[in-house]
């Protein structure tokens, strides 16, 4: 195996340096583990500030190589597959499990994609199924925490998609009922930049011990600071009250006030359908770029492209696949092949209503601020990039009004807390809040956000920030 499919990516001295900082308690009767110790990042540093003996130490990885290197230090090194062949539940008594008062380290970050996922899922669900088997680095960090002695500590640098994303869900809890957590460091975002690595990523401490009603975390954003500085804006928060929050998602912001309003209010998706898009399973076979006179809004995907006035004809359907910061109007941007045989390859949901003639509208799936754009009616559209919804009661709340709230400042502050990262999926749209919006408000979005419509109808580039401040300051009312 390869450095990738290992998920190899050393940490740097000063991030080791900062984490060991985080470790307290060392001593004589210390035992320390790095699980996927590759090239001993930590364990040389404890060794070279004297920290610990070289036989309170235990590294495992499963890549051989390392090997002699770990043992060289004297350190007592193990070659396995840590997550397989551990034994960590208490459900076999004769099977002493072996404990240690620290556990540090940066655990390899593939996800489910990965071919070693996929080669093992079956045997990794045995082991992990209270948490899901989504990615390693969150295996890594469960299994861990079995491996704790009471008041053990551990300190991990992962990915840090664990703190929203829904996939994340059972860790997040199983972490916050069972672990004092002490704090969450959020890192500089190139960190990983020299080994080539781009992932977001955090550092987690925590001891096992149960938590009381007074433990606070402790977030530290570094973000924005240079690479190697720790000294970030720090803010507290209740560990319990996080477990009132939807989907236990881990405030690092200081939102607390505005998760407490969202959870108080009606969600977005009762007043809308949709949603689920489809698979057309061969998009260089089956869909085009339309062209309009020699003007088009997809520039990648495919390669056939198709005249407008030949889309219009029958044997072609409009369709949208494009994500993106695109907000309030694009012409649609796809077309794709609309034949008896076409269709028998496609994958669509359910309830993909394909004479729906109502007026919908899009949310980008993969952005990095939440955009909603009018759809084109009677186009189909894609399962990820380019989610299309249709208001319930169109007269009652337009869908241009959704459009506008969408992209004000509050919903896309409100999408950010419930998953921080910028792949936007059906089940964070589901957990966006509906206010109870007056017909004053309804009514005076709606027409801002059709004379936006018009404006960009005429010129793509319009500029819509004075309109988007009058919109942002009607959506905000709602959560003071
Ligand atoms: C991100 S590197 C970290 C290496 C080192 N601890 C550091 O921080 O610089 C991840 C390490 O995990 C090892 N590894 C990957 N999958 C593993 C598994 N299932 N069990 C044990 N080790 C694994 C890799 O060989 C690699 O050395």
């Amino acid at each position: 195996m390869n450095k990738k499919d290992l998920g190899a990516f050393y940490t740097p001295k000063h991030a080791v340096n900062y984490m060991l900082g985080l470790l307290s308690e060392f001593n004589e009767k210390s035992k320390l583990l790095e699980p996927c110790g590759g090239d001993g990042a930590f364990v040389s540093v404890v060794l070279e500030n004297n920290l610990l003996k070289p036989n309170q130490i235990s590294v495992w990885d499963i890549n051989p190589e390392v090997r002699n290197y770990i043992e060289k230090f004297g350190i007592k090194f193990e070659l396995k597959d840590t997550l397989i062949k551990t034994t960590f539940q208490q459900d076999d008594l004769f099977n002493k499990i072996n404990k240690f008062t620290h556990i540090v380290g940066n655990p390899p970050y593939l996800n489910k994609q990965s071919s070693y996922i996929k080669k093992n899922k079956k045997e990794l669900k045995k082991f992990y199924d209270e948490i899901g088997v989504n990615d390693t680095y969150a295996l890594f960090i469960y299994l861990c925490c079995h491996l704790l002695e009471d008041s053990g500590q551990l300190c991990f640098i992962t990915s840090n998609t664990y703190l929203t994303l829904g996939i994340h869900k059972k860790l997040r809890k199983y972490l916050l009922k069972n672990f004092v957590i002490k704090n969450i460091t959020l890192c500089p975002h190139n960190l990983f930049k020299d080994t080539g690595a781009l992932v977001n990523t955090c550092i987690i401490n925590l001891i096992n011990k149960k938590p009381s009603n007074n433990d606070d975390i402790i977030f530290n954003d570094c973000r924005s600071l240079e690479v190697g500085n720790y000294d970030g804006k720090k803010h507290s928060i209740k560990q319990n009250k996080i477990l009132n929050y939807p989907d236990y998602v881990f405030d690092f912001n200081g939102n607390g006030k505005l998760i407490e309003k969202i959870k108080k209010v009606g969600k977005l998706i009762d007043v809308v359908d949709g949603g689920l898009g489809m698979h057309t399973t061969d998009n260089e076979k089956f869909l085009g770029i339309v062209d309009y006179e020699g003007i088009r809004y997809a520039k990648n995907g495919v390669r056939k492209i198709v005249p407008i006035n030949e889309v219009k004809k029958n044997g072609w359907k409009f369709y949208h696949k494009k994500g993106g910061d695109t907000k309030y109007y694009l012409p649609v941007e796809y077309c794709i092949k609309w034949d008896d045989e076409a269709i028998k390859n496609y994958k669509m949901p359910k309830n993909y209503n394909l004479n729906d003639e109502r007026q919908g509208f899009l949310i980008s799936g993969v952005c990095s601020t939440l955009s909603a754009r009018l759809a084109t009616v009677g186009a189909l559209w894609e399962s990820n990039k380019a989610m299309c919804f249709f208001p319930k009661e169109p007269d009652k709340y337009p869908p241009e009004f959704f459009v506008g709230i969408l992209n004000s400042e509050t919903y896309n502050k409100i999408i950010k807390i419930l998953n921080h990262t910028n792949s936007i999926q059906i089940r964070d749209i589901k957990k966006l809040p509906f206010f109870d919006f007056n017909n004053e408000d309804i009514k005076q979005i709606t027409k801002i956000v059709k004379n936006i419509i018009k404006q960009k109808k005429n010129n793509l580039e319009y500029d819509f920030s004075f309109e988007q401040n009058q919109i942002n300051q009607i959506v905000n009312k709602y959560i003071l």
